[in-house]
C-alpha cells in the first residue's frame, strides 16, 4: 500500500480540516488520528462530516446523543458543529471560507504535495508495426494523468513505455516483408503496410508450407543477436513505428522518461532463467519451463521459455520489473494496462514472489474497462480497424465545424480545434470510472454542454475573456473585503476541495475523482459568473473581488485540465 499522501501546506478547504480535528482531539480526548473527516452526503450539510458510531460504541452511547453533545462542547472561530443523526457536521462560515479559499487558490503550491516517493508508471506500450487503437488510448491517457498527479503531489515520477516488439509475430512479419515488401510504400505509410503485410502473412501462411519455416528462421536470427539483415530490417520497423507513435504523444502532449521496448531486456534474459532456476521454481512440462503458481492460488502456471527455446511475454515481464527494481527502487510501480491482462499481470508478480523477490508488493495492476464505439464494436479482426489517430482526426474535423460555428472570427482556428478535439477525447476518457467500459459517441463527446471536455475549456476560456475585457491591473487580495466575495459559496466550496479530489485520486489510482472535481468547479463558476455581473459595474472595489473569483476560476480550471492532460485554450 502506498503511503498516505500529504500536501506540502494545508490548502483549500484542507486548511479547516486540522483545527477542526484538533479542537476535538483536544476537547474529547480521543486520538487526532482516529478523527476521519468526510464529506456530507449533501453539500447543504456542511463541508466536513464525523460519523459517530464508533466513539459511541468505545463510549457505551448513542451515536446520536454523542453527536449532539459533542456538537454542543464544539467551539472553533468562523466554524459550527451540527448533529445531523449519528453525523457531525461541519459548516465554515462563508466568508471566511472564500477568503481561505480564495487565496491558496491564487497561490502557486494550490493543490501540492511533498510526499517523498518514487513512482514509476508504465503506460500506453503500444506492439510495433501495429496501429495504436481506442484501447492504448486508454491506456495513454490514463497513464499520463496518473503520472502527472504523482508529480504534483511531490512524487519521483518515471514514465515507461513498454513497447511490445519483440515475439515471434516479428519472425512472420520479416518473412512477409521479404516476400511482397516495398520500401516505397514502407515510407508512405509505414505502420499500414506492415500491417497489411502481417495481414497478408496469415492469409497466405494456409497455402503456403514454406512461409513458417521462413518465419521461423527469421525469428532465429533476430534472437541470434547478430547483426544480420533481419535485425536491421526488424530495427528499421521499430524506429518507423515509434515515429508514427511519436505523432500520436505529440498531441496528447505526453513524454516518457523511459521508451523501453521488450526487446531492451533481451540480453537480460539469460541471467533472468538462471535467476528463476537457482530460486528453485522453474519445472519441466513438455521440454518447456514454466512456475507452477498453485501455491499462490493461480491455477495457470506461468510459462517462461518455449520447448523451442524461445522466451515470452512473461518471461520479458519479470526481466523488466527485476530490472527497473534494481536500476529506480521505486516505492510504487504501476502498469496502467487493460483488464483483460490481469492473469498475466497475477502470474509475473506471483512468479516474482515465490522467488523471494519482496518488492513484488510494490508493483500494481491498474486495469480499465474496455471503449466501445456507439455505432458497432471496433474489431481488428473484423477489418474495421479504428487507429487512434484516426478517432484523433475525427474529434478535430467535428470540433472545427462547432469553432467554425461558434466562432467564426477567430484567428487560430486550427490550433483551438485541435486543442478542442483532442481534449474533448482525453476528458471523455477520464470522466469515466477507470474500471467501467466506456461507450464512445461523437455527438457526446464532442458536445459544448453537459460533462464534456469542450465544457470545461469553455468555461475557461470565458473567464480568460472576462479577464482581458476588464482591462485592470490584478487586484491586491489583501484589500478585498470577504463580504464582496459573496454569492460564490459553492464555487468556493467547489474549488477548495481540489486538493483531496487530487489525493483521493492518486490514492485510487482513479483520474475521475479529479474530472468530477473539475465539472463541478465549471458548473458553479457558470452560475457564478451568471449571477454576478462582473464587468460594466461601477464599483472598483466589487469589481476587483469578483475579478478575482474570475482569476480564481481560471486558474483551477487551468491546473485541473493540465492534469488530466485537457488542453486550454484561451478563446475558442
Ligand atoms: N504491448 C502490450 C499490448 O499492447 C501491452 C504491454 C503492457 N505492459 C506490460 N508490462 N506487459 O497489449
Amino acid at each position: 500500500m502506498p503511503k498516505p499522501l500529504a500536501t506540502a501546506q494545508p490548502n483549500g478547504l484542507d486548511f479547516f480540516a486540522a483545527p477542526i480535528r484538533a479542537a476535538l482531539a483536544a476537547s474529547l480526548d480521543v486520538d487526532e488520528s482516529l478523527l476521519q473527516l468526510e464529506r456530507p452526503r449533501q453539500e447543504a450539510l456542511g463541508q466536513f462530516a464525523l460519523p459517530c458510531f464508533r466513539f459511541a460504541k468505545a463510549a457505551g452511547k448513542n451515536p446520536a446523543e454523542l453527536a449532539a453533545n459533542w456538537a454542543e462542547a464544539f467551539s472553533v472561530e468562523h466554524i459550527t458543529a451540527t448533529a445531523a443523526g449519528p453525523f457531525l457536521n461541519f459548516s465554515i462560515d462563508e466568508d471566511r471560507l472564500a477568503a481561505v479559499v480564495l487565496e491558496s487558490a491564487l497561490r502557486e503550491d494550490f493543490a501540492t504535495g511533498n510526499e517523498d516517493c518514487t513512482t514509476v508508471v508504465e503506460f500506453s506500450s503500444p506492439n510495433i508495426a501495429k496501429p495504436m487503437h481506442v484501447g492504448h488510448m486508454r491506456t495513454t491517457v490514463i497513464g499520463a494523468a496518473l503520472a502527472r498527479f504523482y508529480t504534483r503531489l511531490g512524487h519521483h515520477v518515471i514514465k515507461i513505455n513498454h513497447i511490445g516488439d519483440w515475439g515471434s509475430q516479428f519472425g512472420k512479419l520479416v518473412a512477409a516483408w521479404q516476400r511482397w515488401g516495398s520500401n516505397e510504400e514502407l515510407e508512405k505509410a509505414p505502420i499500414a503496410h506492415l500491417l497489411a503485410l502481417y495481414v497478408r502473412y496469415h492469409e497466405a501462411e494456409k497455402q503456403d508450407e514454406s512461409l513458417p519455416a521462413e518465419a521461423k528462421k527469421a525469428f532465429q536470427e533476430l534472437e541470434s543477436g547478430d547483426d544480420n539483415q533481419t535485425r536491421a530490417t526488424w530495427k528499421k520497423f521499430t524506429e518507423l513505428s515509434l515515429r508514427e507513435f511519436e505523432q500520436v504523444y505529440a498531441r496528447f502532449g505526453i513524454e516518457f522518461d523511459f521508451v523501453r521496448g521488450e526487446s531492451w531486456y533481451e540480453d537480460k534474459l539469460t541471467d533472468i532463467l538462471t535467476w528463476l532456476d537457482s530460486s528453485g521454481v522453474l519445472k519441466e512440462d513438455a521440454g518447456a519451463q514454466i512456475i507452477d503458481l498453485t501455491a499462490e492460488g493461480i491455477k495457470t502456471p506461468c510459462l517462461v521459455k518455449t520447448a523451442h527455446g524461445t522466451t515470452l511475454y512473461a518471461t520479458r515481464d519479470i526481466a523488466a520489473a527485476k530490472s527497473r527494481w534494481e536500476e529506480f527502487k521505486f516505492d510504487q510501480m504501476l502498469y496502467v494496462v487493460g483488464a483483460e491482462q490481469t492473469l498475466h499481470f497475477q502470474q509475473f508478480k506471483a512468479a516474482l514472489k515465490l522467488c523471494g523477490a519482496e518488492w513484488q508488493e510494490k508493483m500494481e495492476h491498474i486495469p480499465f474497462g474496455l471503449i466501445r464505439m456507439a455505432e458497432g464494436k471496433l474489431s481488428t479482426r473484423a477489418g474495421r480497424v479504428i487507429s487512434l489517430s484516426e478517432v484523433l482526426d475525427r474529434a478535430v474535423e467535428l470540433a472545427r465545424e462547432a469553432v467554425d460555428k461558434k466562432n467564426p472570427e477567430l484567428a487560430t482556428k486550427a490550433e483551438v480545434a485541435e486543442m478542442v478535439g483532442v481534449g474533448a477525447v482525453v476528458f471523455h476518457d477520464l470522466k469515466h470510472q477507470r474500471q467501467k467500459d466506456v461507450v464512445f459517441d461523437w455527438k457526446e463527446v464532442l458536445s459544448f454542454e453537459g460533462d464534456t471536455g469542450p465544457y470545461l475549456q469553455y468555461t475557461h476560456a470565458r473567464c480568460c475573456s472576462i479577464l482581458r475585457k476588464a482591462e485592470r491591473s490584478e487586484p491586491v487580495l489583501e484589500e478585498i473585503d470577504p463580504k464582496l466575495l459573496r454569492g460564490g459559496k459553492d464555487l468556493f466550496v467547489a474549488v477548495g476541495r481540489l486538493p483531496q479530489a487530487l489525493r483521493e485520486a492518486a490514492q485510487k489510482r482513479e483520474p475521475n475523482t479529479v474530472a468530477q472535481a473539475l465539472l463541478k468547479i465549471a458548473a458553479a463558476g457558470n452560475s457564478y459568473y451568471r449571477e454576478n455581473r462582473v464587468l460594466g459595474l461601477d464599483d472598483d472595489a466589487l469589481t476587483d473581488a469578483r475579478l478575482a473569483v474570475i482569476d480564481m476560476l481560471r486558474r483551477t480550471m487551468k491546473l485541473g485540465m493540465d492534469l488530466l492532460g485537457v488542453p486550454a485554450p484561451e478563446e475558442m
